[in-house]
């Protein structure tokens, strides 16, 4: 008589017969990759600045100098990180399968990209990217590779300011990536929470959402998160060693 099946070999299993798949990523996706999650990132020089203040346009207007300078400091990271395990487990399956798994980022780095997902829905932007403080006046607007060298690097046109392409506290997302996100939840079979603390919205919302619509939702975090009662089952583990463990075993899906 086998006992009850362990809850990582029932999502194993589950993830096996789905036919539509959605990961929703926070900071603890890339943690392994040595890029510190959001609330850790201000270690150090920045732990007398508070996030919301840094990662904002009325931060960045009063000081462009200290937020250009912890945005370089972030996106020098990410170039120097690797995928890390648990980014490569999704990649792989992503290779497998195609068209059968969407990820859904909160993270402004590259990795599931780099790991072979592409496509990934990028629902806070991308700290590699750059783009004008004001509209350019110009249609089509100044080519921001040809910002003057500074910190933060300006127009030599207009002296408008460059700013990181990524959503700042009290920025709207992108209305694209958060339809593409709903869509995807809305007939997903499964839906991994992973490495989000459910702190910010509308992100967090879309457990909700997928558990609403009749998805099997399961919350992959070695800590607590404020959504986990959305969840089905919680795996209390870290993105590196529980995705692998459901994507990547033996019988591998
Ligand atoms: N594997 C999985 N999860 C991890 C790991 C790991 N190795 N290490 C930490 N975590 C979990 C933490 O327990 C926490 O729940 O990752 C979560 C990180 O939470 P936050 O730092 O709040 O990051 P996130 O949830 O992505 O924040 C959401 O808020 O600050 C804004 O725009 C920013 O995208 C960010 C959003």
């Amino acid at each position: 008589m086998s006992g009850p099946v362990p809850p990582i070999d029932e999502l194993r299993e589950r993830l096996r017969a789905a036919p539509s798949i959605c990961v929703l990523t926070g900071a603890g996706m890339s943690a392994e990759s040595g890029i510190a999650t959001f609330r850790d990132a201000l270690t150090g020089l920045w732990s007398r600045f508070d996030p919301a203040q840094l990662a904002s346009e009325q931060g960045f207007r009063a000081n462009p100098k200290l937020v250009w300078d912890w945005y370089a400091e972030r996106r020098a990271g990410v170039r120097a990180a690797e995928p890390n395990a648990g980014h490569r487990a999704l990649g792989g399956f992503a290779g497998r399968h195609p068209g059968r798994l969407t990820v859904i980022s909160q993270n402004v780095d590259d990795l599931d990209q780099r790991a072979g997902n592409a496509d990934t829905i990028r629902l806070h932007g991308d700290i590699l990217e750059d783009r004008w403080l004001e509209p350019c006046a110009r249609s089509p607007g100044c080519d921001t590779a040809r910002a003057s060298a500074g910190t933060p690097p300006r127009c030599a046109e207009c002296g408008n300011a460059l700013r990181p392409g990524v959503v700042w506290f009290g920025e709207a997302l992108p209305l694209a990536a958060l339809d593409a996100a709903e869509s995807a939840v809305n007939c997903c079979a499964v839906m991994l929470v992973v490495g989000t603390s459910g702190a910010v919205w509308p992100a967090a919302g879309l457990a909700g959402r997928a558990r609403r619509r009749g998805a099997f939702v399961a919350i992959l975090n070695p800590h607590e998160s404020e959504i986990d009662d959305e969840a089905h089952v919680v795996l209390r583990g870290t993105a590196a060693t529980l995705l692998p463990a459901l994507f990547d075993g033996s019988d591998r899906l």
